[in-house]
């Protein structure tokens, strides 16, 4: 039996041999292009080729891509577990033509592959083919079929529908026609029974699609019209751990060895074997191993858990593996961590930023394991609080359950399971209609309306950038559009000449102005769209056609190269200083300031942050010139010691920025200063924490550097003309503090002082009422404390006494009541509800314990109402 690392090189192999470049794996998460979260299919590093705007470094490309299903029009997560093929993580295998072979070779191969080398028995395979759609006005694929009928009985080649055979990767992109191939495998008596013919798509365990190849002709458009692409493509994909189960004659993805590791440690764990466990019991299982692979990999390819966007996408993952294992496994401690090093083995070669950043992932998971576990504890209390407040009731109201979810993030069905336990249900359509309400709302919070591109000069060449050696360009605009959120409409423009740098890398994007000689619109932002530059202006141009002038403004720029190149420096630095294991985790240089985070286990002190500044400072002085490479093979750039950084997408050439050899080496797409002296002063201004085993540091360049020196020097000249003494205000500010703190002690010696002679007066004060002592005096302290004291001093050297003590503390009535010992044993009286009472003399309101409270109030006057009050009470 082939193991699934056997079955990966074949595949891999395979088309090498067909001449295909092996390419990597891009990264899960996926920057640069709105219409995506994650990468859900292995076409999508190719988007910009297919439509045309990218030139392909080979026609036949393959590769195994990490893919996410969990947002957007590819969501697989709540079939997750409940069945026993689908994932949100999974493989995707892949060949490609660009251009350059299509439909016949695509079958061809895909039919030897399957049959030839993977050996797969011909009669349990079927194959579908697009049917046509009349919406779209699309004919049958015809030409699919003709080549399928060359290896497959005709019986075996099923018609399917748009849904099925027309595969789009959102909701705007390339498209096309598809053909899926689809293996039964049913024991021989099913199948004698039923053909799998009527079974395919029909959501059968054992009847399932593993191989889906596209033929990529169209792209969708915004408003939904699909527009023919110059060249055909071929797009195909093959579920890896499908085609696993299929060879491993297993049957489900989740018994195939790419699963023995994470289900056996969770055997272990928790003394439950998968295949004879419970049902509830292997959903969770299949959760919990299926959703770790998502969060190791998401996380290794630079995705932290978070409150928004896709980093909130990953911590729901989590959290559902968390809750899923605390209700049906009972774990109720953090455990998913522990399985990172097992993954970090398995795909140790192939995934290798895993095993590379084992220990990093493993703190991050472990801290959000903990933190969520907190929340189902809170989550747990205050569910119980409601069923004592609710006792007789026998559903938990809705809008309860809602408040668990939204405020606590305590799942549904978490509390249903909870609410069972007690023999109760939960009101889920009123829980249902509130999500609803709250999820419209978001959405129109967020909806983005683009309108499509208007062409004004077709183009056949792509935009170019040419901002690393010129602020400016004569060029023509080649499309616009106007893009609407809730709020306010944008206009985009997108030019075949642009000095412009579009934000990426952590460099903000360029602002300027593009002008004919009769209108000028501003540049207010450069944004990448997948690879295209795209300017944000301030409105349409009136006449968009002719040439333009486009102009990047040099004052914002020379701040934010300033800043790009102190970020290298700095990196080079912290590395020097704190150690190798300093790596970048995320950075923003803009006009301003550069920020910068990195992997560190502890706070940097303010020892090393010294030194790290002023290793900076020496290699700006020492003007160290820039060496830059356009296009170096990614392999030389790693030999000079360039670091690639997980998550981002690397071609075959690279940029590599040099700052000394020996110093700054560094993959990087940015714009840099010509030497260092160009920055002239480097300071950081902050340290601090932002994840787990994440610090962040910030500083300044430049003019913004001396102006924050120099706002400090003269703050520290004004306190020392404040202090009179402008040589050396620190040691003035030394000695007043000396001084406050001295006086101070005085102060508190005088006052008990005070206090204790008061007390010796008042001990004489007292007069009978009824059966006990009374002491009603207005006494003349300085401090609420004082008068705690001096109350709780009276108590101890007096005999059946209630004493009611009243102060003007800042113009303010205050009120203490107290008891000597042995009438505060006695219960007779409570404190706390005479000085509430009393409290309504002073206009105020106070309480506390039965042998002693405090009241404040507004009224002066009544503190002696007050004290006549006492007599009624007593
Ligand atoms: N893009 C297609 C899919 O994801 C084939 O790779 O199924």
């Amino acid at each position: 039996m082939k193991t699934g690392t056997e079955i990966r090189d074949l595949f891999l192999d395979f088309f090498s041999q067909k001449l295909h470049q092996i390419v990597k794996s891009a990264p899960i998460v996926v920057k640069n292009d709105p219409t995506l979260m994650f990468t859900n299919a292995g076409m999508n590093q190719f988007k910009d080729i297919f439509l045309g705007l990218k030139n392909p470094e080979s026609g036949r490309v393959a590769d195994t891509q990490k893919c996410l299903r969990v947002s957007g029009k590819h969501n697989d997560l709540d079939e997750v577990g409940h069945d026993t093929y689908h994932h949100t993580m999974f493989e995707m295998l892949g060949n490609w033509s660009f251009g350059d072979y299509y439909k016949k070779e695509a079958i061809e191969w895909a039919w030897e592959l399957l049959t030839e080398v993977y050996q797969l028995d011909k009669d349990r395979l079927y194959v579908t083919v697009f049917e046509g759609a009349e919406s779209d006005n699309l004919p049958i694929d015809q030409e699919a079929k003709d080549e399928w009928k060359k290896w497959i009985s005709e019986d075996r080649i099923l018609l399917g529908d748009k849904k099925d055979n027309f595969w789009e990767m959102g909701k705007t992109g390339p498209c096309g026609p598809s053909s899926e191939i689809h293996i039964d495998l049913r024991s021989e008596e099913e199948r004698a029974k039923l053909d799998g013919k009527s079974l395919v798509n029909q959501d059968h365990p054992e009847v399932v699609e593993i191989w889906n190849l596209v033929f990529i002709q169209y792209n969708r458009k915004e408003d939904r019209s699909l527009e023919t692409l110059p060249q055909t493509h071929v797009d195909t994909g093959m579920g890896f751990e499908r085609l696993a189960m299929a060879l491993q004659d297993k049957k489900s993805t989740y018994d195939t060895d790419i699963f023995d590791l994470t289900r056996e440690f969770l055997e272990t764990r928790t003394g439950l074997v998968y295949a004879e466990a419970e049902e509830p019991q292997r959903i969770a299982m299949r959760v919990v191993v299926d959703h770790i692979r998502a969060i190791t990999f998401t996380i290794a390819d630079g995705q932290l858990p978070s409150n928004t966007g896709a980093g909130y996408v990953i911590r729901r993952i989590l959290r559902r593996a968390s809750r899923y294992a605390f209700a049906y496994l009972d774990i109720k401690e953090p455990f998913l961590n522990l399985m990172v090093p097992l993954l970090a083995a398995q795909y140790k070669g192939i995934f290798e930023e895993v095993y590379l950043q084992m220990d990093y992932i493993r703190k991050i998971i472990f801290q959000e394991e903990q933190s969520f576990l907190r929340t189902l504890a809170a989550g747990t209390q205050l569910f119980e609080q409601y069923l004592k407040e609710n006792p007789s009731s026998e559903t938990v109201d809705g809008a309860f359950a809602f408040k668990l979810y939204d405020t606590y993030g305590f799942p549904l069905d978490l509390t249903m399971l909870m609410a069972r336990e007690q023999g109760k249900s939960v009101d889920t359509p009123s829980f249902d209609v509130l999500l609803k309400e709250q999820k419209d709302r978001s959405r129109k919070a967020t909806a983005l309306d683009a309108g499509d591109w208007v062409t004004v000069n077709p183009s056949e060449d792509l935009p170019v950038f040419v901002g690393y050696d010129v602020l400016h360009s004569e060029t023509l605009i080649l499309s616009h559009r106007t893009v609407s959120t809730k709020k306010k409409k944008l206009f985009q423009v997108v030019i075949a000449e642009t000095p412009f740098y579009a934000e990426s890398g952590g460099q903000v994007g360029d602002k300027g102005t593009l002008s004919n000689g009769k209108e000028t619109l501003k540049v207010i932002d450069t944004q990448k769209e997948n690879e295209l530059i795209v300017h944000l202006v301030d409105k349409l141009p009136e006449d968009p056609s002719g040439e333009w002038k486009a102009v990047v403004n040099p004052v914002f720029r020379a701040k934010v190269k300033s800043n790009h190149t102190a970020t290298h420096l700095l990196h080079a630095a912290l590395r020097n200083h704190l150690g190798a294991h300093v790596e970048q985790r995320g950075s923003l240089v803009n006009d301003k300031l550069l920020r910068f985070d990195f992997s560190h286990f502890q706070k940097v002190t303010d020892e090393e942050m010294a030194r790290i500044e002023k290793e900076v400072n020496q290699k700006i002085a020492a003007g160290i010139d820039l060496v830059e490479y356009r296009e170096m093979p990614i392999d030389d750039a790693k030999g000079m010691g360039a670091m690639a950084l997980f998550g981002e997408k690397y071609g075959d050439k690279v940029r590599v920025i040099v700052f000394d050899p020996d110093y700054s080496v560094e993959l990087c797409g940015g714009i840099h200063v010509d030497n260092t002296r160009e920055i002239r002063l480097f300071k950081l201004v902050s340290e601090g924490s932002v994840a787990a085993g994440i610090r962040r540091v910030e500083a300044y360049t430049a003019d913004h550097a001396f102006a924050y020196l120099t706002e400090k020097a003269d703050k520290f000249d004004r306190m020392g003309a404040l202090l009179k003494n402008t040589k050396d205000p620190e040691k003035a500010l030394n000695d007043l503090t000396n001084k406050t703190k001295e006086l101070e002690k005085q102060i508190q010696q005088l006052s008990a002082e005070k206090v204790g002679r008061l007390k010796d007066e008042l001990k004489n004060k007292a007069t009978a009422l009824g059966d006990i002592q009374v002491i009603r005096e207005k006494v003349n302290v300085g401090t609420s404390d004082d008068l705690k004291r001096l109350s709780y001093d009276l108590s101890k050297v007096t005999e059946n006494t209630l004493i009611v003590l009243g102060a003007v503390i800042k113009e303010k009535p205050l009120l203490s009541v107290i008891m000597s010992n042995d009438l505060a044993e006695k219960k007779a009286y409570h404190a706390g509800n005479m000085v509430r009472e009393l409290a309504k003399e002073i206009k105020g309101g106070g309480g506390g314990q039965p042998f002693y409270a405090t009241a404040g109030g507004k009224d002066v006057q009544g503190l002696e109402k007050a004290f006549k009050k006492v007599e009624e009470l007593v």
